[in-house]
């Protein structure tokens, strides 16, 4: 199974996807946890370029490549070898976040590419994945204004934000129509989480859609 979790900065998915790893452990599945971006040694040297609060300059197309390649390496490395073996993968993001990202960060181009960015993107998306399509997408999701304040919590607490985070109300909310659109447009993968609820309920309401999937003990 390749199950990936996407969603807002601030969505709470880092939480219900540890709790996820713990779920299956206790289940004896035989799984690995991994994230986009960084999940590589020479992913972790593109995240540092793409996270750096001063690279507020990058241009928005050598952003979509990096993510790309990022992935392209991602999934060679590590995705496809693990579920070659039967392992359950565990992706925090993955490609639907570079749709729905770099989709907007591309809304308004200098210079259409033949077919449109949509086309390219998708395109992209589609070479660097390998043809390793999730089984599940769980998209967490809550009102932008939620987010903001955990996001903002955070940051006075222990991790500071990112260039993504550090980013307007209304980018947050165009991020999270882009993914509400695309789950509505991949219904047969998509599962939307109310992630305003109690982080117990969020939990619960994951682990009701994997059990199907788990084996009978
Ligand atoms: P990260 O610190 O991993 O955040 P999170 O815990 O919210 O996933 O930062 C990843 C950031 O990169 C996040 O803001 C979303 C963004 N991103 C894209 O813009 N495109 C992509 O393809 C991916 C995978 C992530």
């Amino acid at each position: 199974m390749f199950i990936t979790f996407e969603g807002m900065d601030g969505c709470g998915k880092s939480t219900q996807l540890s709790r996820f790893e713990a779920t299956l452990k206790e289940r004896g599945i035989s799984l690995i946890v991994t994230s986009e971006p960084g999940g590589t040694k020479i992913g972790q040297a593109i995240r540092k370029i793409l996270l750096d609060v001063d690279n507020t300059h990058i241009a928005p197309l050598a952003e979509l490549f990096l993510y790309q390649a990022d992935r392209a390496q991602h999934v060679s490395e590590v995705i496809k070898p693990a579920l070659e073996a039967g392992k359950w993968v565990i992706c925090d993001r993955y490609y639907d976040a570079t749709t729905v990202y770099q989709g907007i960060v591309l809304e308004h181009p200098a210079r259409q590419t033949a077919g449109g960015y949509e086309k390219l993107i998708e395109q992209l998306n589609y070479e660097a994945s390998l043809g390793c399509e999730p089984d599940i997408t769980f998209l967490l999701d809550c009102p932008a204004e939620i987010s903001l304040k955990r996001i903002k919590r955070r940051d006075k607490t222990d991790k500071k934000m990112d260039r993504f985070e550090r980013k307007s109300l209304d980018f947050h909310i165009k991020i999270r129509y882009g993914y509400l659109a695309l789950a509505n447009k991949h219904k047969d993968r998509f599962q939307i989480i109310d992630s305003t609820l109690h982080e117990d309920h969020v939990a619960k309401k994951i682990r009701e859609i994997i059990s199907p999937y788990l084996p009978v003990s």
